[in-house]
């Protein structure tokens, strides 16, 4: 559907899935565009933050924040120009990263609002990755977490998504040996040849376990876990005494409607946890580390404009394609970090 600027497009939660989710769970609708009124802004959405934490909001299940309302738009970080301004700390033009979710246009009455200006302004969709919230997440998990120390082994899964590939190269300031683990030969050779992993395994390959080992010979120090499943299985028992497990996500499962069939694995984790005296604790950044924004951003600014990182994105064009977009980052379709780009960039 074409972009009218009368027209407020937005998709919302539809149904909420079992299982997988499909087109079915959303829906595309129309309405006007908000006035702001005093104290208030209009912002526009530019780009749009994909995010696997998002079919967590999709599902009723208990979680640390409430779940989106079926009916409601999906929620998601956005980068955002004030179009109309009846605050006085905005102007119209003033890029800013908010929390617009899956729609064209938004309210806000200033709160929570990240105002952009300087060397991100060149690329402002960054603001939701390298340096935002995806890349928040890998620095707080992994340097205070983690704990990487020079020497040490670090393995990171999805290894060149997001959180991921910024973990691993992080890993490799640090002067770490770091191991990624993600979906596909293309995808290794990337982790491999430009982010400059030092070996990176492809887990839809059989022999996984035994590729990690190889490729481990001194054990693992630092897992960060992302995903669960088999890539954790074939990690714990690699893993070295006094070893860390920043527990980040666990993307195998979120599309799961019951426990893994099999052995019971719990008496084979407490085991290795009390022997090796592991460190495993899981982080929400959001809730965990709001206070220590600034001095992530700082750090991660100097690294991109020292060019010590790479940072890829997967864009796609048009808000109608979230949906889409968001079922296919769940399949590991994905190749970077998933931005929707709503709207042009021109004020
Ligand atoms: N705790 C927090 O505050 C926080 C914040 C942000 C993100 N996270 C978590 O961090 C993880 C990565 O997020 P991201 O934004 O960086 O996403 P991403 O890696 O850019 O995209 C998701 C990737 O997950 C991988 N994947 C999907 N299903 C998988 C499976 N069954 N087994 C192994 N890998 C699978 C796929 O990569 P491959 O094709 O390479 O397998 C896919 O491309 C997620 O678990 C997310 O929930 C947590």
């Amino acid at each position: 559907m074409p972009q009218d600027k009368q027209t407020n497009r937005r998709i919302v939660l539809a149904s909420r899935p079992h299982g997988a989710p499909d087109a079915s769970n959303f829906r595309l609708e129309s309405g006007h565009v908000p006035t702001p009124a005093a104290g208030q802004l209009l912002l526009r959405t530019v780009y749009l933050s994909l995010d696997p934490y998002m079919r967590g909001r999709m599902s009723d299940a208990p979680s640390y924040v409430p779940p989106v309302a079926v009916n409601e738009v999906m929620g998601a970080g956005t980068v955002a120009i004030v179009e109309q301004s009846q605050h006085p700390d905005y102007q119209p033009g003033d890029w800013v990263v908010s929390q617009n979710g899956w729609q064209d246009f938004a309210l806000s009455d200033g709160r929570g609002l990240f105002k952009l200006s300087g060397p991100v302004l060149k690329h402002p969709s960054w603001a939701l990755g390298v340096l935002g919230m995806t890349g928040f997440t890998a620095y707080m998990g992994l340097l205070d977490i983690g704990q990487p120390q020079a020497g040490e082994t670090v393995v990171v899964g999805a290894a060149t998504g997001a959180v991921g590939s910024i973990v691993g190269q992080i890993a490799k300031i640090k002067g770490c040996h770091v191991v990624g683990i993600a979906g596909g030969e293309e995808k290794c050779r990337y982790a491999e040849e430009v982010l400059g992993f030092d070996t990176c395994l492809n887990h839809h390959e059989e022999g996984l376990a035994e590729r990690l080992s190889r490729y481990c010979p001194d054990g693992i120090d630092v897992y960060f876990e992302s995903t669960g499943g088999k890539i954790f299985d074939a990690v714990l028992p690699l893993m070295n005494s006094k070893g860390r497990i920043p527990v980040c996500g666990l993307i195998a499962d979120y599309n799961s409607t019951a426990p893994a069939s099999g052995p019971n694995k719990l008496p084979l984790l407490q085991s290795a946890i009390l022997r090796k005296r592991l460190r495993v604790q899981g982080f929400i950044i959001s809730l965990d580390y709001a206070d220590r924004f600034a001095e992530f951003f700082n750090k991660m600014s100097q690294w991109v404009a020292g060019d010590r990182l790479v940072f890829r994105e997967d864009v796609v064009d048009g808000l109608d394609n979230a949906p889409e977009t968001f079922i296919g980052m769940l399949e590991g379709k994905n190749f970077g970090k998933v931005i929707v780009r709503v709207a042009g960039d021109k004020p």
